[in-house]
């Protein structure tokens, strides 16, 4: 079954084509990056409007770059929750007017769902795992224990760890999108430099939740600092000092998890998880005689393949949508429960 991949939640316009679940045959992501660079963050206006004029050309490439034809698709699948309305809206649009058009089946997935089942398209994981969403938009530490079935045991009360990322970039001009220029400038930068608040537990009713403002602050109140030249508070020593703190943060929570719940397996997905220090530290836990696995870097940050990867498993189980599929910007996952 060749099922074509659609991902506009935020700005990666992406499509792609995933055979049977697990062979990638194409996976294109436009990302509009670039675009949103002299705003430091993505304005979703901008972001949606770029869906729109980009979406026809890269479903048209990742279905060329296959070498089959638009009849060769069997189901089209699209991200329809959570992320921003307008961005989701243009995808959804998309892949009902198409399916329609190639008389196949429509089904919505759910971003979040996607990212956390994007390593078992390359890197089967036995269920039930810890599943590790780490993204700009969300922060979840949760128990997997089927392709649909996520029930969150922790979240973050406020900022995600991606947005951590990427104010903290954004403050000290560092370039966008932070994650990624953080985890670059942290190579050569001193992490004990500044140490900045960590991962203290709150061992009330959601001791796996966790929060990013209090250390976002932390260290923008070190901008002075910078701005007048102190040679400890170097681009390199504020971003290793950082990274530290937040992988910290969240690797408290997954270890405390894993006592917890027994489980031995870990899996993570997301943007983050491309981070090489947080990548480094889930890995440490195989000494322990976890099983860990991430998906490769392209499958991390927002992409199509994730999506039709996941779309296979709920087509094999009968599940289709129909023309009346909407968007939902929000689901619940910061309730404690998941839809
Ligand atoms: O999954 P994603 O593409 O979009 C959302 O669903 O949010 O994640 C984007 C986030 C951004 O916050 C970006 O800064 C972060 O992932 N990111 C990273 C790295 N690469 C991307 N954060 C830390 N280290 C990285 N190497
Ligand atoms: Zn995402």
């Amino acid at each position: 079954m060749n099922v074509l991949g659609i991902e506009t939640s935020c700005d990666e316009c992406s499509a792609a084509v995933v055979r049977d679940g697990h062979e990638i045959l194409s996976n294109v992501i436009a990302t509009q990056i670039e675009l949103h660079k002299p705003y430091q963050g993505v304005v979703p206006e901008l972001a949606s409007r770029l869906h729109t004029e980009w979406i026809a050309q890269v479903v048209k490439a990742a279905i060329a770059q296959t070498g089959l034809e638009n009849k060769d698709i069997d189901a089209v699948a699209v991200s329809n929750r959570p992320g921003l309305l307008g961005s989701l809206l243009v995808g959804v649009n998309f892949a009902k007017a198409f399916a329609t058009a190639l008389g196949v089946p429509l089904i919505g997935i759910d971003h979040i769902r996607a990212h956390l089942y994007a390593s078992q398209i390359e890197q089967p994981l036995e269920y039930p795992y810890l599943g590790v969403l780490v993204s700009g938009g969300h922060t979840v530490i949760c128990r997997v224990d089927g392709y649909d079935q996520v029930q969150v045991l922790g979240t973050t009360i406020d900022d995600a760890i991606g947005e951590a990322f990427d104010k903290v970039a954004k403050f000290y001009n560092l370039g966008f999108p932070g994650g990624v220029v953080i985890d670059r400038l942290s190579k050569t930068g001193d992490p004990m430099a500044f140490l900045f608040p960590g991962p203290t537990l709150d061992r009330g009713e959601h001791p796996y939740d966790m929060s990013y403002s209090g250390l976002k602050t932390a260290v923008i109140n070190q901008l002075d600092k910078f701005r007048n030249g102190d040679a400890k508070a170097t681009p390199e020593n504020i971003a290793a000092s950082f990274q530290r703190a937040a992988v910290g943060i969240l690797m408290k929570r997954v270890k405390l998890a894993l006592a917890d719940t027994g489980l031995k397996r870990v899996s993570a997905g997301g943007g983050v998880a491309a981070n090489s220090l947080l990548r480094s530290q889930l890995k440490d836990l195989e000494k322990g005689g976890y099983t860990v696995t991430f998906p490769s870097l392209k499958l991390c940050t927002d992409n199509g393949a994730m999506v039709a990867g996941l779309a296979w498993r709920y087509l094999m189980d009968g599940h289709r949508d129909d023309i009346h599929l909407s968007a939902t910007s929000r689901v619940s996952a910061f309730k404690h429960t998941y839809p």
